[in-house]
Parts: structure tokens; sequence; C-alpha cells
């Protein structure tokens, strides 16, 4: 009995542990630099606004952006330019697009953030956007 308690302990530890490592994503700022550069910033410097430096906000502004997700104003959301969906519409014309098309998009979302707060104005190294 206290044998196959334990192994239902082990057994219930082994799931949890599949189970979490399965929504741990050790982001990639770098694959978050070449997306923000080549996507977000190629429609920004066409749009009025032109381009937005990731040292331009905070570690806690970017983080606030984010989680809010409105983007332009609130006219749209930032998680729509980064879906697939998205990407599957620029791909012909945008190589890191292409190059990203079957990406999940949380994780592409993490890899923006982590590269939005390492180069934010008070991060590891604030960096310009292009
Ligand atoms: C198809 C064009 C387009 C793409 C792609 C795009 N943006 Fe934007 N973005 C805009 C426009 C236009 C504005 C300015 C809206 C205004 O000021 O009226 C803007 C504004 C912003 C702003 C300033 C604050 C705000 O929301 O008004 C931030 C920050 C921003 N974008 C982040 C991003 C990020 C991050 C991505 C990529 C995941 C991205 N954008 C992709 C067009 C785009």
């Amino acid at each position: 009995m206290r044998h196959s308690k334990s192994l239902t302990t082990v057994a219930l530890l082994a799931l949890l542990g599949t189970t979490f490592s399965a929504y741990a994503y050790d982001a990639d700022w770098k694959r978050g630099r070449l997306y923000y550069r080549s996507v977000c910033t190629a429609c920004h410097t066409t749009s009025p606004i032109g381009a937005i430096s990731p040292s331009t906000k905070t570690k806690a502004d970017w983080s606030a952006y984010l989680l809010t997700d409105r983007h332009a104003k609130g006219k749209d959301a930032v998680s729509k330019y980064v879906g697939k969906a998205y990407r599957d519409s620029i791909k012909d014309s945008n190589k890191t697009a292409a190059k990203f098309a079957d990406t999940p998009d949380k994780e592409l979302m993490e890899d923006i953030k982590a590269f939005l707060l390492k180069g934010a104005k008070d991060g590891d190294a604030p960096a310009s956007c292009n």
C-alpha cells in the first residue's frame, strides 16, 4: 500500500513536471530584436509616427504597454502584429515574417518582450529601433 502510494506521488510529480515544462519558455531577445526591427519598425518608419526606439520607454512602461495590448492609440492590438495571421499576410514581402511563419504567437511575444525590456531606458542594454 505504502509502495503504491509513493508510486502515485511520483507519477503525479512527473505529470506536473511535464505540464510546467510545456509552459516554461526561455525567451530569445535576439529573435525579438530581429522581429521588432524588421516587422514593427518597418511599418513605423513608413507610418507618420516614425521609428520607436525601445530606449524611449522604461521597463515598467513596456510591461504595461504589452499587458494592456492596445496599439496605435487603442485602434488595434500589439498582439495582432505578432500573430500568425499577420505574419502570413506579409510573408511574401517580409523575410522575417516568412522566417517566423510557424513560430507560436506566445513565444514570439515573449521574445519581443525580452528585447523591449533589455533595450528599455533602464534596461541592460538601451537600444535603438534599427
Ligand atoms: C502595419 C503597421 C504597424 C505595425 C506592423 C506595427 N505598428 Fe506600432 N504603430 C503603428 C502606427 C500607425 C502607430 C501610431 C498610431 C498613432 O499615433 O496614431 C503605432 C504606434 C506604436 C507605438 C506607440 C504607442 C501607441 O500604441 O500609439 C508602439 C509602442 C508600437 N506601435 C509598437 C509596435 C510593436 C511592438 C509592433 C510589432 C509587434 C508594432 N508596433 C507593429 C503601426 C504599426
